[in-house]
C-alpha cells in the first residue's frame, strides 16, 4: 500500500512538473516563403562619434603610440572588426556631426586648428583624426562609410564640397586638394546621413522646417560621378515621434530620400538611468521593455512610410540604437563609459531579431558605439583591449547577413516582473546562399529556462549545430583582468526528432542553430 502510494504520488509530481514545463514552452512555426526579403547585413552597422574614449585613445592612438597600429588605428580592434564583418561604420557623430568641420581635419595635422568637443565634456580635440584617417579605416575593414553632414552649424556649400572630396574622380578644387593631401583615387562614399537629431543637439528644428532643410541639402550634394549615385538618409524621429516620420515622408520627394533614420535607445529613466553593472532585476525587466519597445517602434514608423511608400523604396535606417546607463564611477560624465553585461547581449539578440523580422523595410542599423561608448563591442585600458557580450552577439549572428529571412509565426511564454509581461522568448530565422539556416533564439526571462520546439519538417534539414552565449548572473561581464569570462561556447540541449526541433533555453541566454 506504502509503494503504491509511493509510486502515484511521484506519478502526480511528475505530472506537474510535465505541465508546468508545457506552460512554459515557446513554439515557433516556419512560413517557407520565396519572395521573402534579403536580411541586409547593413543592420550589422556600427557607430565611432568623437565622444569620449571613442576615436581618441579608443580606436585612434596615433601613428607614434607603442600600441601596433595602422595610419595610427589600433591593429587589435581592427582584427577584431574584421572578425565581426562589420559592414559599414558611420562617423563622426551624432551631436558632434553638427559641429564639425571636416575642412580643419585634412592636410598636414600639424597644420590643424583645434575644436571644442561642445557636447561631450567639453575637450579639445587636435583634429588629428580626420577623413582620410576614418575613410582608409573603413577600406581596411572592407566596410561602407557611412558620413552624418553637418546641417546645424555647416554651410551647404561645405557638405557639397566633402562630396565632391571624396568622390570626384575629375579635376576640381576639391579632388585636387585630396590629391595634395597625399589620396589619388576617390573612396566613393554612398551613405550620407543630412544632419543628426535635427530635433535637438541638430538644430532644434520643427519637422517642417527640417524637411525644407533637407530638401536644400540633398539638392546640391551631387554624387560627384559615383555610380549608383548617393544614398542620403534624413535625420530621423526620436523613439515614437511619428509626426517626424510622417512629414519627412510626405514633403521630402523620394527622388532625394533613400533612407529615414530613427533613435531609439533603451534607457529606463533619462533621469535615473541606474548603473551598467549592479543593476536589480526591475531595471533588468525596465531595460528590456525598452529594447522590446522596438518592435512597436519599427511596426508603426513603417505602417506610415508604407503610406507614402507602398513601394517600399525608401528605406528605415535604426542609426543608433542600444543601451544607456549611468558612466561608470570616477569616469567623465560626458564621456558614455560604461560596461557591458548579459544584459547587454539580450538588447542585442532581441534587436537584431526584430530587424531580421522587419528586413523588408529596415536596411540598415548602427549600435552605439563601437568603442568604450554605450553599448559599446569593445573596450579598451591602456594596451589592453577587451570584447564585451554584445561583441559576441553580434559575431554569433553575423551569419544572418545578407540571407533571406524564413519568417516565423511564434508562441511564447511570458516573463514576468511584479505586475507586468514582456514576451519571455524572441526568434528570428534566415537561409544562407549555401542553403544553410540559421535560428536565432534569445530567452530574456532572468530566472527561468524556457523549452522551444520548432517544426522545421518543411525545411528538409539532416541536422543541427548550436552555439549559446550565457553566464551565471545576469551582470556577468568581461573584465580587463578576465576577458574571457563569457564567450560563445558549443550547446547540446536540443534534439531534432521527426522534423521537430526541440531546445533548452536557459534562463538570458542567446542560441544560434545551424542547420543543414
Ligand atoms: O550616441 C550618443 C548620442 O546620442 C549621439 O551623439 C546623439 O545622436 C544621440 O542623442
Amino acid at each position: 500500500m506504502k509503494n503504491k502510494l509511493q509510486i502515484i504520488g511521484a506519478l502526480l509530481v511528475a505530472l506537474s512538473c510535465f505541465s508546468l514545463v508545457s506552460a512554459q514552452d515557446a513554439t515557433i512555426r516556419i512560413i517557407p516563403s520565396d519572395d521573402a526579403p534579403t536580411i541586409s547585413r547593413h543592420i550589422y552597422g556600427h557607430f565611432a562619434e568623437h565622444l569620449g574614449r571613442c576615436i581618441y585613445d579608443g580606436l585612434y592612438v596615433g601613428e607614434k603610440s607603442n600600441i601596433p597600429n595602422t595610419e595610427g588605428v589600433r591593429n587589435d580592434i581592427i582584427n577584431a572588426l574584421k572578425e565581426l564583418k562589420i559592414p559599414n561604420l558611420r562617423w563622426p557623430g551624432g551631436c558632434f556631426a553638427d559641429t564639425y568641420h571636416w575642412k580643419d581635419g585634412v592636410g598636414p595635422q600639424s597644420e590643424r586648428p583645434t575644436i571644442v568637443n561642445t557636447w561631450w565634456g567639453n575637450v579639445t580635440e587636435d583634429n588629428s583624426f580626420g577623413t582620410h584617417n576614418f575613410l582608409n579605416l573603413c577600406e581596411e575593414l572592407g566596410a561602407e562609410p557611412y558620413l552624418a553632414g553637418n546641417v546645424g552649424s555647416g554651410e551647404v556649400q561645405e557638405l557639397a564640397d566633402w562630396v565632391q572630396y571624396v568622390n570626384f574622380d575629375g579635376i576640381s578644387p576639391m579632388s585636387d586638394w585630396r590629391k595634395e593631401n597625399g589620396r589619388d583615387k576617390p573612396w566613393g562614399v554612398k551613405y550620407w546621413g543630412v544632419g543628426n537629431e535635427a530635433w535637438g543637439c541638430g538644430g532644434n528644428m520643427r519637422v517642417e522646417y527640417y524637411a525644407d532643410i533637407y530638401r536644400k541639402y540633398a539638392t546640391f550634394m551631387s554624387d560627384a560621378g559615383l555610380e549608383g549615385g548617393l544614398y542620403k538618409i534624413a535625420s530621423g524621429a526620436s523613439n515614437d515621434d511619428y509626426h517626424w516620420t510622417e512629414v519627412l515622408m510626405r514633403d521630402i520627394p523620394h527622388n532625394l530620400l533613400q533612407g529615414v533614420a530613427l533613435h531609439h535607445y533603451s534607457v529606463i529613466d533619462w533621469n535615473a538611468k541606474g548603473p551598467s553593472v549592479g543593476f536589480s532585476e526591475e531595471q533588468y525587466f525596465k531595460t528590456m521593455e525598452q529594447a522590446w519597445l522596438m518592435e512597436e517602434l519599427v511596426t508603426k514608423h513603417v505602417e506610415i512610410m508604407d503610406k507614402y511608400d507602398p513601394k517600399g523604396k525608401v528605406d528605415l535606417v535604426v542609426d543608433e540604437w542600444g543601451g544607456w546607463y549611468d558612466v561608470m564611477e570616477d569616469t567623465n560624465p560626458g564621456f558614455l563609459y560604461q560596461q557591458n553585461t548579459m544584459r547587454d547581449a539580450m538588447i542585442a539578440g532581441m534587436t537584431l531579431n526584430i530587424f531580421h523580422n522587419h528586413a523588408r523595410r529596415v536596411k540598415m542599423a548602427n549600435l552605439a558605439q563601437v568603442v568604450n561608448v554605450l553599448q559599446a563591442v569593445i573596450l579598451t585600458e591602456g594596451e589592453k583591449m577587451i570584447l564585451t557580450p554584445t561583441y559576441h552577439v553580434m559575431k554569433m549572428y553575423n551569419v544572418h547577413q545578407d540571407a533571406q529571412l524564413i519568417p516565423i509565426e511564434l508562441a511564447t511564454p511570458d516573463y514576468a516582473y511584479n505586475d507586468e509581461k514582456l514576451p519571455a522568448v524572441n526568434a528570428s530565422a534566415s537561409k544562407d546562399a549555401e542553403g544553410k539556416v540559421h535560428i536565432s533564439l534569445v530567452n530574456i526571462d532572468a530566472n527561468k529556462s524556457n523549452t522551444i520546439s520548432v517544426d522545421v519538417s518543411a525545411l528538409k534539414l539532416k541536422g543541427f549545430t548550436a552555439e549559446i552565449l550565457t553566464s551565471k548572473t545576469l551582470e556577468d561581464h568581461n573584465t580587463f583582468e578576465s576577458p574571457e569570462k563569457i564567450q560563445p561556447e558549443k550547446f547540446k540541449k536540443f534534439k531534432l526528432k521527426k522534423g521537430i526541433l526541440e531546445v533548452e533555453l536557459p534562463p538570458f541566454s542567446v542560441v544560434v542553430l545551424e542547420g543543414n
